[in-house]
């Protein structure tokens, strides 16, 4: 059976006190699914919730990084720093970072193979733009984007990919996929993968779905069979709502 996950993507939210609160507020939630719990706060809080949250269930990992060793990179973060404080996932080609720090396909196929150098696990994003959508042109761009940076990859990078369709026009707008466009697309994505490398590798890897899944929705949403769980924004920022989803499955 493929992993289900559900992970809190908490973007350039909380500062140090407020993320030990929400981190205070997991702690206290109860866990009634199976799927794996992860957070990823920003950079600056990534070693103190890591230590904080050690002793649960719920992994910490990071928004982005940089796909360079080390150098004189001003400003960014390595597979290597992340590593040496205990996060071994990272979220990549989340589509803020693709459309306000112009990561494009090249970008990602570089950080995609620092990560796996580094044998990180990724959470590799992407989605079609609303136009995209209204031109009935989504499935062949979330192809372009999973085929341009990912297809490359040996059939055992795999064991260290997850993939998560966020369509841009959902996130955040609190405008969600209707659970069957997610399955259709999901679908589509394990095809698209299983004509690269074979349905058996295809139906091992876990597609999340991200976009304004809340606690109303979440249940609906991870019912359908191709959706193996949800990468959250907004609701992953209340303990209790992140919970709701978690245990919607
Ligand atoms: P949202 O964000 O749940 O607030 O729509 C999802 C995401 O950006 O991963």
């Amino acid at each position: 059976m493929r992993k289900h996950i559900v992970a809190g993507n908490w973007k350039m939210n909380n500062d140090l006190p407020e993320t030990q609160d929400l981190i205070t507020s997991l702690k206290r939630q109860k866990q009634t699914s199976n799927a794996e719990v992860m957070v990823a706060p920003t950079f600056t809080n990534l070693w103190h919730a890591n230590e904080s949250l050690r002793t649960t269930p719920i992994e910490v990992i990071a928004q982005n990084m940089h796909f360079a060793k080390n150098g004189a990179y001003t400003g960014e973060v390595s597979a290597a720093m992340l590593k040496s404080i205990g996060v071994t996932t990272v979220i990549l080609g989340h589509s803020e970072r693709r459309a306000y720090f112009n990561e494009d396909d090249t970008i990602l196929t570089q950080k995609v193979n620092a990560a796996l150098d580094h044998e990180m696990r990724v959470i590799f994003c992407f989605g079609e733009e609303l136009a995209d959508r209204k031109a009935n042109n989504h499935e062949y761009v979330v192809q372009q984007q999973i085929s341009n940076a990912l297809f490359h990859l040996s059939a055992s990078a795999y064991k260290h990919i997850v993939l998560a369709y966020e369509p841009v026009w959902a996130i955040g707008t609190g405008e969600t996929a209707t659970p069957d466009q997610a399955q259709s697309m999901h679908a589509f994505i394990r095809q698209t993968l299983a004509a690269k490398y074979g349905e058996d590798l295809a139906n091992k890897v876990s597609i999340l779905y991200g976009g304004s899944v809340k606690p109303n929705n979440a249940n609906e949403i991870f019912s359908k069979p191709d959706v193996d769980g949800g990468l959250i924004g907004g609701a992953s920022l209340k303990a209790e709502d992140f919970f709701a989803i978690v245990n919607a499955f």
